[in-house]
Protein backbone atom coordinates (compact mmCIF):
# COMPACT_ATOMS: atom_id res chain seq x y z
CA UNK A 1 0.00 0.00 0.00
CA UNK A 2 2.78 2.58 1.09
CA UNK A 3 4.47 1.22 -2.32
CA UNK A 4 1.30 2.32 -4.14
CA UNK A 5 0.84 6.02 -2.68
CA UNK A 6 4.91 6.76 -2.92
CA UNK A 7 5.03 5.40 -6.58
CA UNK A 8 1.68 5.62 -7.81
CA UNK A 9 -0.38 7.56 -6.07
CA UNK A 10 2.02 10.69 -5.59
CA UNK A 11 4.15 10.93 -9.06
CA UNK A 12 -0.21 11.28 -10.86
CA UNK A 13 -0.94 13.90 -8.38
CA UNK A 14 2.22 15.69 -9.50
CA UNK A 15 1.80 15.25 -12.65
CA UNK A 16 -1.97 16.60 -12.55
CA UNK A 17 -2.41 18.95 -9.61
CA UNK A 18 -5.55 20.34 -11.61
CA UNK A 19 -7.09 17.18 -10.30
CA UNK A 20 -7.33 18.14 -6.99
CA UNK A 21 -9.14 21.52 -7.48
CA UNK A 22 -12.46 20.48 -8.92
CA UNK A 23 -13.76 23.76 -10.22
CA UNK A 24 -10.70 25.20 -11.93
CA UNK A 25 -9.48 24.76 -15.33
CA UNK A 26 -6.39 25.01 -16.88
CA UNK A 27 -5.31 26.34 -20.23
CA UNK A 28 -1.63 25.90 -21.30
CA UNK A 29 -0.52 28.85 -23.73
CA UNK A 30 2.48 27.66 -25.51
CA UNK A 31 4.08 30.45 -27.49
CA UNK A 32 7.25 31.27 -29.45
CA UNK A 33 7.98 35.08 -30.99
CA UNK A 34 11.01 37.10 -32.35
CA UNK A 35 12.47 33.38 -33.84
CA UNK A 36 14.16 35.96 -36.46
CA UNK A 37 14.48 33.26 -39.45
CA UNK A 38 16.51 30.83 -36.82
CA UNK A 39 15.40 27.35 -38.20
CA UNK A 40 17.74 25.54 -36.09
CA UNK A 41 20.72 26.38 -34.18
CA UNK A 42 24.34 25.75 -36.09
CA UNK A 43 25.33 23.50 -33.77
CA UNK A 44 29.00 25.19 -33.46
CA UNK A 45 29.37 24.91 -29.54
CA UNK A 46 27.33 22.45 -27.26
CA UNK A 47 26.76 25.36 -25.04
CA UNK A 48 24.63 27.37 -27.55
CA UNK A 49 22.77 24.48 -28.97
CA UNK A 50 19.66 25.04 -28.62
CA UNK A 51 16.24 25.22 -30.05
CA UNK A 52 14.95 24.64 -33.64
CA UNK A 53 11.76 24.26 -35.06
CA UNK A 54 12.76 19.98 -35.76
CA UNK A 55 13.39 19.83 -31.87
CA UNK A 56 9.81 22.27 -31.06
CA UNK A 57 7.72 19.81 -33.41
CA UNK A 58 9.39 16.96 -31.42
CA UNK A 59 8.93 18.45 -28.14
CA UNK A 60 5.17 19.48 -29.28
CA UNK A 61 4.10 16.07 -30.33
CA UNK A 62 5.62 13.69 -27.57
CA UNK A 63 3.62 16.07 -25.19
CA UNK A 64 0.69 17.09 -26.94
CA UNK A 65 -1.47 15.16 -23.76
CA UNK A 66 0.74 16.50 -21.08
CA UNK A 67 -0.45 20.46 -22.33
CA UNK A 68 -3.87 19.84 -23.74
CA UNK A 69 -5.75 22.15 -23.38
CA UNK A 70 -3.15 24.21 -25.34
CA UNK A 71 -2.98 26.70 -27.91
CA UNK A 72 0.06 27.44 -29.95
CA UNK A 73 1.03 31.52 -31.07
CA UNK A 74 3.86 33.07 -32.86
CA UNK A 75 3.78 36.41 -31.82
CA UNK A 76 5.49 37.30 -34.94
CA UNK A 77 9.07 38.50 -36.61
CA UNK A 78 9.91 34.66 -37.04
CA UNK A 79 11.75 35.44 -40.60
CA UNK A 80 15.24 37.50 -41.21
CA UNK A 81 15.49 39.61 -44.24
CA UNK A 82 13.90 39.56 -47.92
CA UNK A 83 16.78 38.01 -49.53
CA UNK A 84 17.38 34.82 -51.16
CA UNK A 85 17.97 32.83 -48.66
CA UNK A 86 15.60 34.69 -46.05
CA UNK A 87 12.84 33.47 -48.81
CA UNK A 88 13.80 30.15 -48.23
CA UNK A 89 13.75 30.35 -44.89
CA UNK A 90 10.08 31.87 -44.41
CA UNK A 91 9.13 29.20 -46.54
CA UNK A 92 10.79 26.58 -44.38
CA UNK A 93 9.91 28.31 -40.93
CA UNK A 94 5.77 28.49 -42.59
CA UNK A 95 5.73 24.74 -43.34
CA UNK A 96 7.18 23.76 -39.90
CA UNK A 97 4.75 26.01 -38.50
CA UNK A 98 2.08 24.21 -40.17
CA UNK A 99 2.76 20.82 -39.12
CA UNK A 100 2.98 22.04 -36.09
CA UNK A 101 -0.40 23.12 -36.08
CA UNK A 102 0.32 26.75 -34.74
CA UNK A 103 -3.12 28.20 -33.96
CA UNK A 104 -2.14 31.62 -34.68
CA UNK A 105 0.55 33.35 -36.01
CA UNK A 106 1.37 37.26 -35.92
CA UNK A 107 2.82 38.88 -39.26
CA UNK A 108 4.70 41.63 -37.67
CA UNK A 109 7.78 44.05 -38.58
CA UNK A 110 10.17 41.41 -40.43
CA UNK A 111 7.52 39.99 -42.42
CA UNK A 112 5.98 43.09 -43.46
CA UNK A 113 9.21 43.21 -45.38
CA UNK A 114 8.49 40.77 -47.87
CA UNK A 115 6.02 41.47 -50.79
CA UNK A 116 2.52 40.02 -50.32
CA UNK A 117 2.54 37.59 -53.34
CA UNK A 118 5.34 36.26 -51.32
CA UNK A 119 3.39 34.93 -48.98
CA UNK A 120 0.09 34.59 -50.93
CA UNK A 121 1.37 31.43 -52.28
CA UNK A 122 2.98 29.67 -49.47
CA UNK A 123 0.01 30.19 -47.61
CA UNK A 124 -2.43 28.08 -50.08
CA UNK A 125 0.24 25.01 -49.90
CA UNK A 126 0.42 25.45 -45.70
CA UNK A 127 -2.89 26.06 -43.67
CA UNK A 128 -1.64 28.89 -41.30
CA UNK A 129 -4.18 31.15 -39.40
CA UNK A 130 -2.25 34.38 -39.98
CA UNK A 131 -2.67 37.61 -38.20
CA UNK A 132 -1.87 40.81 -39.07
CA UNK A 133 -2.17 44.88 -39.33
CA UNK A 134 -1.37 44.29 -43.18
CA UNK A 135 -4.84 45.18 -45.07
CA UNK A 136 -4.94 41.89 -46.41
CA UNK A 137 -4.82 39.82 -43.22
CA UNK A 138 -7.42 39.60 -40.47
CA UNK A 139 -6.27 41.12 -37.39
CA UNK A 140 -8.21 39.25 -35.26
CA UNK A 141 -8.73 35.62 -34.47
CA UNK A 142 -11.32 33.44 -32.51
CA UNK A 143 -10.24 30.01 -31.33
CA UNK A 144 -11.97 27.77 -29.87
CA UNK A 145 -10.36 24.84 -27.02
CA UNK A 146 -12.47 22.91 -25.16
CA UNK A 147 -14.25 24.98 -23.38
CA UNK A 148 -12.04 28.20 -23.97
CA UNK A 149 -12.83 30.95 -26.19
CA UNK A 150 -9.80 33.02 -26.70
CA UNK A 151 -9.39 35.95 -28.98
CA UNK A 152 -6.34 36.59 -30.70
CA UNK A 153 -5.17 39.65 -31.84
CA UNK A 154 -2.32 42.72 -33.23
CA UNK A 155 -4.55 45.07 -32.89
CA UNK A 156 -4.52 46.96 -29.39
CA UNK A 157 -7.95 48.06 -29.57
CA UNK A 158 -9.96 44.98 -30.45
CA UNK A 159 -10.30 43.37 -27.02
CA UNK A 160 -13.18 41.15 -26.53
CA UNK A 161 -15.64 41.09 -23.50
CA UNK A 162 -16.29 37.15 -22.66
CA UNK A 163 -13.18 36.23 -24.07
CA UNK A 164 -9.30 35.18 -23.13
CA UNK A 165 -8.09 38.04 -24.85
CA UNK A 166 -4.28 37.49 -26.41
CA UNK A 167 -2.40 40.68 -27.54
CA UNK A 168 0.65 39.98 -30.44
CA UNK A 169 2.61 42.42 -30.30
CA UNK A 170 6.51 43.85 -31.62
CA UNK A 171 6.53 46.74 -29.37
CA UNK A 172 8.58 46.89 -26.30
CA UNK A 173 7.22 46.49 -22.92
CA UNK A 174 7.47 50.57 -22.14
CA UNK A 175 4.70 50.79 -24.69
CA UNK A 176 2.51 48.74 -24.07
CA UNK A 177 2.21 47.69 -20.32
CA UNK A 178 -0.74 50.22 -20.04
CA UNK A 179 -2.88 48.92 -22.35
CA UNK A 180 -6.58 47.87 -21.25
CA UNK A 181 -8.49 44.57 -21.62
CA UNK A 182 -5.85 42.28 -22.17
CA UNK A 183 -5.18 38.73 -20.30
CA UNK A 184 -2.04 38.54 -22.07
CA UNK A 185 0.56 40.18 -24.11
CA UNK A 186 3.04 38.33 -26.29
CA UNK A 187 5.84 40.44 -27.46
CA UNK A 188 8.58 39.91 -30.53
CA UNK A 189 10.57 42.77 -29.91
CA UNK A 190 13.69 41.22 -28.64
CA UNK A 191 13.67 41.90 -25.20
CA UNK A 192 13.89 38.85 -23.14
CA UNK A 193 11.22 39.03 -20.10
CA UNK A 194 12.78 35.85 -18.05
CA UNK A 195 9.86 36.04 -15.94
CA UNK A 196 6.49 37.35 -16.94
CA UNK A 197 5.36 41.14 -16.25
CA UNK A 198 2.07 41.53 -14.54
CA UNK A 199 0.85 44.84 -14.77
CA UNK A 200 -2.66 45.57 -13.90
CA UNK A 201 -4.33 42.21 -14.77
CA UNK A 202 -2.39 41.98 -17.86
CA UNK A 203 0.36 38.91 -17.51
CA UNK A 204 3.12 40.26 -20.35
CA UNK A 205 5.56 37.37 -22.01
CA UNK A 206 8.42 37.72 -24.20
CA UNK A 207 9.34 35.03 -27.11
CA UNK A 208 12.68 33.45 -26.88
CA UNK A 209 15.31 34.96 -28.90
CA UNK A 210 16.15 33.17 -31.61
CA UNK A 211 13.08 30.47 -30.23
CA UNK A 212 15.94 28.86 -28.25
CA UNK A 213 13.31 27.78 -25.61
CA UNK A 214 9.83 27.34 -25.61
CA UNK A 215 7.46 29.28 -23.44
CA UNK A 216 4.70 27.44 -21.62
CA UNK A 217 2.25 30.04 -19.89
CA UNK A 218 -0.18 27.80 -17.98
CA UNK A 219 -3.62 29.70 -16.73
CA UNK A 220 -5.57 28.56 -14.43
CA UNK A 221 -9.31 29.42 -14.16
CA UNK A 222 -12.04 29.67 -11.35
CA UNK A 223 -15.38 28.35 -12.33
CA UNK A 224 -16.68 31.92 -13.89
CA UNK A 225 -13.70 31.90 -16.27
CA UNK A 226 -11.48 34.47 -14.51
CA UNK A 227 -7.75 33.87 -14.81
CA UNK A 228 -7.28 32.74 -10.82
CA UNK A 229 -3.23 31.85 -10.96
CA UNK A 230 -0.57 31.98 -13.99
CA UNK A 231 2.69 29.14 -13.99
CA UNK A 232 5.27 30.35 -16.70
CA UNK A 233 7.85 27.78 -17.56
CA UNK A 234 10.63 27.80 -20.24
CA UNK A 235 11.20 24.70 -22.25
CA UNK A 236 14.70 24.15 -23.53
CA UNK A 237 15.20 22.49 -26.62
CA UNK A 238 18.15 20.82 -26.30
CA UNK A 239 19.78 17.45 -27.85
CA UNK A 240 18.42 15.52 -25.82
CA UNK A 241 14.81 16.38 -27.86
CA UNK A 242 13.76 13.62 -30.07
CA UNK A 243 13.43 15.98 -33.71
CA UNK A 244 9.90 15.75 -35.79
CA UNK A 245 10.76 13.53 -38.79
CA UNK A 246 8.63 15.63 -40.85
CA UNK A 247 9.77 19.26 -39.90
CA UNK A 248 13.62 17.57 -40.87
CA UNK A 249 12.59 16.46 -43.73
CA UNK A 250 11.36 20.44 -44.91
CA UNK A 251 14.97 21.51 -43.34
CA UNK A 252 16.32 18.88 -45.78
CA UNK A 253 14.85 20.29 -48.50
CA UNK A 254 15.77 24.06 -47.27
CA UNK A 255 19.22 22.68 -47.43
CA UNK A 256 19.06 21.40 -50.44
CA UNK A 257 17.41 24.71 -51.58
CA UNK A 258 20.24 26.64 -50.02
CA UNK A 259 23.02 24.81 -51.98
CA UNK A 260 21.53 26.14 -54.95
CA UNK A 261 21.88 29.57 -54.22
CA UNK A 262 25.62 29.08 -54.85
CA UNK A 263 25.74 26.25 -58.02
CA UNK A 264 25.55 29.20 -60.23
CA UNK A 265 28.94 27.45 -62.30
CA UNK A 266 28.72 30.02 -65.10
CA UNK A 267 29.63 32.95 -62.77
CA UNK A 268 32.89 34.36 -63.40
CA UNK A 269 35.77 34.00 -60.23
CA UNK A 270 37.01 37.28 -59.35
CA UNK A 271 40.70 37.33 -59.75
CA UNK A 272 42.40 34.97 -57.62
CA UNK A 273 43.40 37.15 -54.55
CA UNK A 274 43.45 34.26 -52.11
CA UNK A 275 46.10 31.28 -53.32
CA UNK A 276 44.90 28.21 -50.74
CA UNK A 277 47.06 26.38 -48.32
CA UNK A 278 49.38 24.27 -50.78
CA UNK A 279 50.58 27.52 -52.53
CA UNK A 280 51.91 28.68 -49.50
CA UNK A 281 53.04 25.31 -48.80
CA UNK A 282 55.68 25.71 -51.46
CA UNK A 283 57.80 28.20 -49.58
CA UNK A 284 56.15 27.66 -45.41
CA UNK A 285 56.04 23.54 -45.53
CA UNK A 286 56.49 23.39 -42.14
CA UNK A 287 53.62 26.20 -41.29
CA UNK A 288 51.36 23.97 -43.41
CA UNK A 289 51.76 21.04 -40.66
CA UNK A 290 51.06 22.97 -37.91
CA UNK A 291 47.96 23.88 -39.42
CA UNK A 292 46.88 20.26 -40.59
CA UNK A 293 47.10 19.04 -36.89
CA UNK A 294 44.32 21.99 -35.57
CA UNK A 295 40.76 21.72 -36.04
CA UNK A 296 40.66 24.76 -38.33
CA UNK A 297 41.85 21.86 -41.11
CA UNK A 298 38.56 20.11 -40.74
CA UNK A 299 36.09 22.66 -40.58
CA UNK A 300 34.80 21.96 -43.94
CA UNK A 301 34.07 19.00 -42.83
CA UNK A 302 32.21 19.46 -40.16
CA UNK A 303 29.17 21.37 -42.61
CA UNK A 304 29.86 18.38 -44.58
CA UNK A 305 29.03 16.16 -41.56
CA UNK A 306 25.81 18.17 -40.75
CA UNK A 307 24.77 18.37 -44.73
CA UNK A 308 25.64 22.36 -44.18
CA UNK A 309 28.40 22.68 -46.95
CA UNK A 310 26.35 24.73 -49.40
CA UNK A 311 25.01 26.99 -46.29
CA UNK A 312 26.30 30.51 -47.49
CA UNK A 313 25.87 31.59 -43.59
CA UNK A 314 27.96 28.51 -42.65
CA UNK A 315 30.49 28.73 -45.06
CA UNK A 316 31.71 32.23 -44.35
CA UNK A 317 33.49 31.05 -40.85
CA UNK A 318 34.30 27.57 -42.18
CA UNK A 319 36.50 28.71 -45.20
CA UNK A 320 38.56 31.11 -46.55
CA UNK A 321 37.45 34.26 -47.91
CA UNK A 322 33.52 33.56 -48.66
CA UNK A 323 32.11 36.98 -49.59
CA UNK A 324 34.97 38.95 -50.84
CA UNK A 325 36.56 39.09 -54.12
CA UNK A 326 38.69 36.10 -55.22
CA UNK A 327 37.68 34.06 -51.73
CA UNK A 328 35.92 30.41 -51.56
CA UNK A 329 32.90 30.38 -53.24
CA UNK A 330 31.49 26.94 -53.19
CA UNK A 331 33.49 23.57 -53.05
CA UNK A 332 33.31 22.63 -56.80
CA UNK A 333 35.15 26.22 -58.11
CA UNK A 334 37.41 27.10 -55.23
CA UNK A 335 38.15 23.19 -53.92
CA UNK A 336 41.36 24.94 -52.60
CA UNK A 337 39.39 27.34 -50.02
CA UNK A 338 37.87 25.12 -48.05
CA UNK A 339 38.53 24.84 -43.95
CA UNK A 340 39.45 28.04 -42.26
CA UNK A 341 43.12 28.19 -43.83
CA UNK A 342 45.90 30.40 -43.62
CA UNK A 343 44.71 33.48 -45.57
CA UNK A 344 42.01 33.38 -43.13
CA UNK A 345 44.28 34.57 -40.04
CA UNK A 346 46.49 36.17 -42.29
CA UNK A 347 44.47 37.79 -45.25
CA UNK A 348 44.54 37.53 -48.48
CA UNK A 349 48.41 36.08 -50.07
CA UNK A 350 48.07 37.31 -53.49
CA UNK A 351 49.93 40.33 -53.05
CA UNK A 352 51.75 38.59 -50.37
CA UNK A 353 53.56 37.14 -53.86
CA UNK A 354 54.43 40.07 -55.24
CA UNK A 355 56.07 41.49 -53.27
CA UNK A 356 57.55 39.31 -49.73
CA UNK A 357 58.17 42.41 -47.85
CA UNK A 358 54.99 43.95 -47.64
CA UNK A 359 53.75 42.96 -44.41
CA UNK A 360 50.30 40.22 -43.91
CA UNK A 361 47.12 41.51 -42.16
CA UNK A 362 48.56 41.69 -38.58
CA UNK A 363 47.96 38.83 -35.92
CA UNK A 364 45.37 39.64 -33.40
CA UNK A 365 42.69 38.58 -31.16
CA UNK A 366 39.97 40.77 -33.45
CA UNK A 367 41.12 38.07 -36.26
CA UNK A 368 39.84 35.71 -34.32
CA UNK A 369 36.86 37.21 -32.74
CA UNK A 370 35.33 37.42 -36.31
CA UNK A 371 34.47 33.62 -35.83
CA UNK A 372 34.95 33.17 -32.48
CA UNK A 373 31.81 34.99 -31.82
CA UNK A 374 29.77 34.35 -27.99
CA UNK A 375 27.23 32.09 -29.89
CA UNK A 376 29.73 29.98 -31.87
CA UNK A 377 32.06 30.04 -29.27
CA UNK A 378 31.31 30.97 -26.01
CA UNK A 379 34.23 28.96 -24.57
CA UNK A 380 36.37 31.44 -26.62
CA UNK A 381 39.39 32.76 -24.34
CA UNK A 382 42.60 34.30 -26.68
CA UNK A 383 45.58 32.96 -24.64
CA UNK A 384 44.34 29.41 -24.41
CA UNK A 385 42.97 29.35 -27.67
CA UNK A 386 46.38 30.57 -29.63
CA UNK A 387 47.88 27.67 -27.61
CA UNK A 388 45.88 25.38 -29.42
CA UNK A 389 46.56 26.80 -32.76
CA UNK A 390 49.91 28.46 -32.50
CA UNK A 391 52.55 26.93 -35.21
CA UNK A 392 55.07 24.85 -33.55
C1 LIG B 1 37.42 32.19 -40.60
C2 LIG B 1 36.93 31.89 -39.25
C3 LIG B 1 37.90 31.63 -38.14
C4 LIG B 1 38.96 32.41 -37.74
C5 LIG B 1 39.43 33.73 -38.35
C6 LIG B 1 39.52 31.76 -36.60
N1 LIG B 1 38.84 30.59 -36.32
FE1 LIG B 1 39.27 29.24 -34.89
N2 LIG B 1 37.79 28.03 -35.53
C7 LIG B 1 36.94 28.32 -36.57
C8 LIG B 1 36.08 27.19 -36.83
C9 LIG B 1 35.00 27.11 -37.88
C10 LIG B 1 36.43 26.20 -35.89
C11 LIG B 1 35.82 24.82 -35.74
C12 LIG B 1 36.42 23.88 -36.69
C13 LIG B 1 35.69 22.54 -36.64
O1 LIG B 1 35.99 21.73 -35.75
O2 LIG B 1 34.83 22.35 -37.50
C14 LIG B 1 37.51 26.78 -35.08
C15 LIG B 1 38.15 26.10 -34.06
C16 LIG B 1 39.17 26.65 -33.29
C17 LIG B 1 39.80 25.98 -32.20
C18 LIG B 1 39.49 24.60 -31.68
C19 LIG B 1 38.58 24.72 -30.50
C20 LIG B 1 38.69 23.59 -29.54
O3 LIG B 1 37.90 23.61 -28.59
O4 LIG B 1 39.55 22.75 -29.70
C21 LIG B 1 40.73 26.84 -31.67
C22 LIG B 1 41.63 26.60 -30.49
C23 LIG B 1 40.66 28.05 -32.47
N3 LIG B 1 39.71 27.88 -33.45
C24 LIG B 1 41.45 29.16 -32.25
C25 LIG B 1 41.49 30.29 -33.07
C26 LIG B 1 42.32 31.45 -32.85
C27 LIG B 1 43.27 31.63 -31.69
C28 LIG B 1 42.08 32.31 -33.87
C29 LIG B 1 42.73 33.64 -34.14
C30 LIG B 1 44.17 33.68 -34.13
C31 LIG B 1 41.09 31.69 -34.73
N4 LIG B 1 40.74 30.47 -34.19
C32 LIG B 1 40.58 32.26 -35.88
C33 LIG B 1 36.90 29.48 -37.30
C34 LIG B 1 37.85 30.49 -37.24
C1 LIG C 1 30.51 33.42 -36.96
C2 LIG C 1 31.27 32.27 -37.41
C3 LIG C 1 30.57 30.93 -37.58
C4 LIG C 1 29.43 30.66 -38.29
C5 LIG C 1 28.54 31.66 -39.03
C6 LIG C 1 29.23 29.25 -38.21
N1 LIG C 1 30.21 28.67 -37.48
FE1 LIG C 1 30.32 26.69 -36.97
N2 LIG C 1 31.93 27.09 -35.79
C7 LIG C 1 32.50 28.33 -35.62
C8 LIG C 1 33.53 28.24 -34.60
C9 LIG C 1 34.39 29.40 -34.12
C10 LIG C 1 33.56 26.92 -34.15
C11 LIG C 1 34.46 26.33 -33.05
C12 LIG C 1 33.88 26.72 -31.73
C13 LIG C 1 34.72 26.31 -30.53
O1 LIG C 1 35.07 25.11 -30.44
O2 LIG C 1 34.98 27.18 -29.70
C14 LIG C 1 32.55 26.20 -34.94
C15 LIG C 1 32.28 24.83 -34.84
C16 LIG C 1 31.34 24.17 -35.59
C17 LIG C 1 31.14 22.74 -35.58
C18 LIG C 1 31.96 21.75 -34.82
C19 LIG C 1 31.30 21.38 -33.53
C20 LIG C 1 32.04 20.25 -32.85
O3 LIG C 1 32.26 20.38 -31.66
O4 LIG C 1 32.42 19.31 -33.54
C21 LIG C 1 30.09 22.49 -36.43
C22 LIG C 1 29.48 21.13 -36.76
C23 LIG C 1 29.65 23.75 -36.97
N3 LIG C 1 30.43 24.74 -36.44
C24 LIG C 1 28.60 23.89 -37.88
C25 LIG C 1 28.15 25.10 -38.34
C26 LIG C 1 26.97 25.26 -39.15
C27 LIG C 1 26.06 24.13 -39.60
C28 LIG C 1 26.84 26.58 -39.42
C29 LIG C 1 25.76 27.29 -40.18
C30 LIG C 1 24.39 27.02 -39.78
C31 LIG C 1 27.95 27.26 -38.76
N4 LIG C 1 28.71 26.32 -38.13
C32 LIG C 1 28.15 28.61 -38.82
C33 LIG C 1 32.17 29.49 -36.28
C34 LIG C 1 31.05 29.65 -37.06
C1 LIG D 1 44.03 30.57 -36.70
C2 LIG D 1 44.81 31.55 -37.39
C3 LIG D 1 45.96 31.09 -38.23
C4 LIG D 1 45.94 30.24 -39.30
C5 LIG D 1 44.74 29.52 -39.88
C6 LIG D 1 47.28 30.19 -39.80
N1 LIG D 1 48.10 30.96 -39.05
FE1 LIG D 1 50.05 31.38 -39.44
N2 LIG D 1 50.15 32.45 -37.73
C7 LIG D 1 49.12 32.68 -36.87
C8 LIG D 1 49.61 33.34 -35.70
C9 LIG D 1 48.76 33.75 -34.49
C10 LIG D 1 50.99 33.56 -35.90
C11 LIG D 1 52.00 34.20 -34.94
C12 LIG D 1 52.27 33.28 -33.79
C13 LIG D 1 52.96 32.02 -34.21
O1 LIG D 1 54.09 32.09 -34.67
O2 LIG D 1 52.35 30.97 -34.11
C14 LIG D 1 51.30 32.98 -37.20
C15 LIG D 1 52.55 32.98 -37.79
C16 LIG D 1 52.82 32.55 -39.08
C17 LIG D 1 54.06 32.71 -39.79
C18 LIG D 1 55.31 33.32 -39.23
C19 LIG D 1 55.27 34.76 -39.20
C20 LIG D 1 56.56 35.33 -38.65
O3 LIG D 1 56.47 36.39 -38.07
O4 LIG D 1 57.58 34.67 -38.83
C21 LIG D 1 53.94 32.15 -41.02
C22 LIG D 1 54.95 32.08 -42.13
C23 LIG D 1 52.61 31.59 -41.06
N3 LIG D 1 51.95 31.86 -39.89
C24 LIG D 1 52.11 30.89 -42.13
C25 LIG D 1 50.91 30.24 -42.11
C26 LIG D 1 50.49 29.30 -43.12
C27 LIG D 1 51.29 28.92 -44.33
C28 LIG D 1 49.25 28.87 -42.77
C29 LIG D 1 48.37 27.87 -43.46
C30 LIG D 1 48.94 26.57 -43.67
C31 LIG D 1 48.88 29.57 -41.54
N4 LIG D 1 49.93 30.35 -41.17
C32 LIG D 1 47.66 29.43 -40.90
C33 LIG D 1 47.80 32.34 -37.07
C34 LIG D 1 47.34 31.52 -38.07
C1 LIG E 1 57.17 31.78 -53.19
C2 LIG E 1 57.33 31.63 -51.77
C3 LIG E 1 56.22 32.07 -50.86
C4 LIG E 1 54.91 31.72 -50.93
C5 LIG E 1 54.21 30.89 -51.99
C6 LIG E 1 54.28 32.31 -49.76
N1 LIG E 1 55.19 32.98 -49.00
FE1 LIG E 1 54.90 33.84 -47.23
N2 LIG E 1 56.79 34.50 -47.16
C7 LIG E 1 57.72 34.25 -48.13
C8 LIG E 1 58.93 34.98 -47.84
C9 LIG E 1 60.20 34.93 -48.65
C10 LIG E 1 58.66 35.71 -46.68
C11 LIG E 1 59.52 36.73 -46.01
C12 LIG E 1 60.73 36.13 -45.40
C13 LIG E 1 60.41 35.53 -44.10
O1 LIG E 1 60.23 36.27 -43.15
O2 LIG E 1 60.35 34.28 -44.07
C14 LIG E 1 57.33 35.35 -46.26
C15 LIG E 1 56.70 35.81 -45.11
C16 LIG E 1 55.45 35.42 -44.68
C17 LIG E 1 54.84 35.76 -43.40
C18 LIG E 1 55.48 36.57 -42.30
C19 LIG E 1 55.56 38.01 -42.64
C20 LIG E 1 54.30 38.78 -42.39
O3 LIG E 1 54.06 39.77 -43.08
O4 LIG E 1 53.50 38.41 -41.51
C21 LIG E 1 53.62 35.20 -43.37
C22 LIG E 1 52.59 35.28 -42.25
C23 LIG E 1 53.46 34.50 -44.64
N3 LIG E 1 54.57 34.64 -45.39
C24 LIG E 1 52.31 33.81 -44.97
C25 LIG E 1 52.11 33.26 -46.22
C26 LIG E 1 50.86 32.69 -46.65
C27 LIG E 1 49.59 32.65 -45.80
C28 LIG E 1 51.02 32.22 -47.90
C29 LIG E 1 50.01 31.58 -48.79
C30 LIG E 1 48.86 32.37 -49.11
C31 LIG E 1 52.39 32.51 -48.26
N4 LIG E 1 53.00 33.15 -47.24
C32 LIG E 1 52.95 32.16 -49.47
C33 LIG E 1 57.58 33.39 -49.20
C34 LIG E 1 56.39 32.85 -49.65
Amino acid sequence: MIFFVLYVLMPLIMLFPTVTYGQTRTLNIVYTGGVNGELEPCGCSPKTDFGGVARRAGYLAEHRKMLSPYILIDSGNFIDKDTPQGRLKAEAMLKAFSIMKYDAVAFLKMEKEFPYSFFSGLLKKNKIPVISDMPQYKQSISIKREAFAVNVSVNPMNYQKGKLNILLTDKPVSEIKDLKGWDVIILSSGEILEEPLKVNGTIIVSGYPKGERLGILTLQFDSGGEVLESKHKWQALGKDIKEDINVRKALKEYDAGVAGLLKDDSKPLAKMSYLGSSKCGECHQPFVESWKKTRHAGAFSSLERVGKSGDPECIKCHTAGFGEKGGFYNAKKTPMLTNVQCEACHGPGGEHLLDFSKPMQPMAESVCLKCHTKSTSPDFNYPIYLEKVKHK
